[in-house]
């Protein structure tokens, strides 16, 4: 019953390039052969940002093309953004602004014993944490790097640190670094 902050990162803490690009990341392993398939059987309730949600349109469902598919999850999703996007037929997507506690309420309700995964990107994941509402970081550390791009966590999280739980390499594409967020008083 955790909330998870579970993505992969370059090297030097971009989840994706300037423009939302995924390119580096596909090629580095194939996922089913990460903690992935575990990790997301133990989901349940998704929130994400706008570009997020942008980007699953634009690359997975692909509405209206003959690549059409289903949206990949079957939890609830939230997704943050102050536009009027899209939804996906046939999934439980919820468009949601603003103060992300009474929506993690929420999620957690949802989720019942499972975990909330919070899918990016960092900034909203931020939002999380500055509401003392983050539990653990899950990140797979890709190994390149892209010089700039969209951040993994963009706060300063200095004191208390975060804790290092496990480290775990997946073939020589990533390191799997799992943190637990110490609770502050
Ligand atoms: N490497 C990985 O495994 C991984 C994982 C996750 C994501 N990604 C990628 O990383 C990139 C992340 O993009 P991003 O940094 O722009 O973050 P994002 O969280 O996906 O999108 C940010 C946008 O979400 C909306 N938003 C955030 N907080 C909000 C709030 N409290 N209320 C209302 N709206 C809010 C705003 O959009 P509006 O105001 O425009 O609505 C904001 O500009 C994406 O390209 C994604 O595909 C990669």
């Amino acid at each position: 019953m955790a909330t998870q902050y579970y993505t992969a990162s370059s090297l030097d803490g971009f989840i994706a390039t300037p423009d939302h690009s995924l390119d580096w990341l596909f090629p580095l392993g194939d996922v089913n052969e990460t903690s992935y398939p575990g990790f997301v059987r133990a989901v349940g309730a998704l929130a994400m940002g706008a570009s997020t949600y942008e980007w699953m349109l634009r690359h997975v469902v692909e509405p209206g093309t003959p690549e059409s598919a289903a949206w990949p999850y079957r939890q609830p999703t939230w997704v943050f953004t102050h536009r009027a996007l899209p939804p996906v037929a046939g999934a439980d997507i919820r468009f949601v602004e603003g103060d992300v506690r009474p929506v993690h309420r929420a999620m957690r309700a949802a989720a019942g014993d499972a975990n909330v995964w919070l899918v990016g990107g960092g900034d909203l994941v931020g939002q999380f944490h500055d509401a003392g509402l983050l539990d653990e970081l899950i990140v797979q550390v890709a190994s390149v790097t892209l010089g700039e791009g969209r951040p993994l966590l963009p706060r300063r999280i200095t004191s208390p640190p975060l804790r290092l739980t496990s480290v775990q390499a997946f073939g020589s594409g990533f390191a799997e670094l799992r943190y637990a967020v110490p609770k502050t008083a």
